[in-house]
């Protein structure tokens, strides 16, 4: 059975969610909007998931509006706030590490003509909560900042970036907290944010659910027309039995935080006590402001993404980084914004836990990363010594031919 170590891109539907999901896709099949009882017992079952998942973040039902995931739940926030809020400014602050959902919304507000300022962050992927304070402006509708990076696992000064906020009035506070849910306590009123985005698959729920809380109050235009849904916030049928899993696997993700992030911490730091033995081997991400699960390095002089195909062949599924940019060939956006050069941030390579990982398959990891590295580096300095030698043997050649020539 292969390990699997990348559950910073999904990780597996527990039981007792796929349970829960089970009635609503069979006998309570009925649509949440109609008034019959089908349809009330569909409703039933969607209010009571909004309950659950807003207790699990200090949240209202009312303020939760489920999606189609984390993607959807950022655009949503970024674009449903900037259009809200385009009578009053134009101008929307971020960092330069955020998800492309995120990233990418943004570049697409630039075209209708919205500001758009990343600020910087430093060499572990925080941004300086001053100098996000110092990017905002009168202009200013909204600021986006995650609460941690799906590749670095570095958590944001949340507290501190939403105090500086609040000093401006009438700035929105969004946050993508999809990574972050699984692994950090998340109370939406000690965040202090008024958007906040979540994604079912990232905490053993349903792929393809994701909610956002949206801040009683708060000015934002919904991004897709039709019926009444989620409050005229989101128009179209509900995925009720993906709503119920979400929620289902959040309450258990809550009540086991603890034990579960205590064991995957020390998982970790034997991992990484291991891995940094290796030559030429460096952790990327804050070293203590981070996620529990996550360990990203960069390996000197290789390419992580034969790593990780090497690593797969022999048993362990990992990735580079984002899942999304899987099969790209564009350095992360992250790492160089972190100031890694191309060259080094090319050998990235992630390896995240979860909570059904166990310390044997954590040790057999090691050995196989290791193993991996050792491999590609001798096959690296087999290609240039035989590189070499055939480049001295034409270059010899030449001379030769030339002497006689002469
Ligand atoms: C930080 C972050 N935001 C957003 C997303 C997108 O979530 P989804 O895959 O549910 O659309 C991801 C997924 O990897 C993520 O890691």
């Amino acid at each position: 059975m292969p390990i699997y170590l990348d559950h910073a891109a999904t990780t597996p539907l527990r039981r007792e969610a796929l349970e829960a999901m089970l009635p609503y896709l069979t006998e309570h099949f009925g649509n949440p909007s109609s008034p019959h009882g089908f349809g009330r017992r569909a409703r039933a079952g969607l209010d009571e998931a909004h309950e659950r998942v807003a207790s699990a973040i200090g949240a209202r039902p009312r303020e939760i509006v489920f999606t189609s995931g984390g993607s959807e739940s950022n655009n949503l926030a970024v674009k449903g706030a900037a259009w809200a809020g385009k009578t009053r400014g134009h101008r929307i602050v971020t960092t330069a590490v955020e998800h492309h959902s995120v990233g990418y919304s943004l570049r697409y507000l630039e075209k209708f003509g919205f500001e758009i300022v990343e600020v910087p962050v430093d060499r572990y992927g925080c941004v300086d909560p001053d100098e996000l304070d110092a990017a905002i402006s009168s202009r200013t509708i909204l600021v986006s900042v995650m609460l941690a990076n799906n590749e670095v696992g570095t958590v944001q000064p949340m507290a501190e970036v939403a105090a500086r906020v609040r000093r401006h009035k009438g700035v929105l506070l969004h946050t993508d907290a999809v990574q972050g849910a699984a692994h950090l306590d998340i109370d939406v009123a000690a965040l202090d944010v008024d958007m906040l985005s979540l994604a079912a698959h990232k905490f053993g729920g349903p792929k393809g659910v994701g909610a956002m809380y949206v801040r009683h109050g708060t000015n934002m235009l919904a991004q897709q027309q039709g019926g009444a849904q989620e409050r005229y916030r989101r128009a179209g049928t509900e995925d009720v039995a993906g709503a119920i899993g979400m929620a289902a696997a959040l309450g258990l993700a809550v009540a086991e935080r603890p034990a579960v992030q205590a064991r995957l911490r020390t998982l970790r730091e034997g991992l990484a006590r291991r891995l940094r033995a290796i030559e030429g081997l460096q952790e990327t991400g804050h070293p203590v402001e981070r996620l529990a699960n996550s360990l990203s390095v960069v390996v000197r002089g290789l390419d992580g993404a034969s790593l990780v195909m090497a690593l797969d062949l022999a048993g362990l599924a990992c990735s580079t980084g984002s899942a999304c940019d899987s099969g790209s060939t564009e350095v992360s956006h992250v790492l160089r914004a972190m100031g890694y050069p191309d060259e080094e941030a090319k050998g990235a390579l992630r390896l995240s836990l979860g909570r059904e990982t166990t310390a044997e398959e954590v040790e057999e990891a090691g050995r196989l990363v290791e193993r991996a590295i050792a491999t590609q580096r001798e096959a690296a300095a087999s290609v240039a010594a035989t590189g070499g030698a055939a480049l001295a043997a034409h270059e010899g050649a030449r001379a030769a031919s030339e002497a006689k020539a002469g």
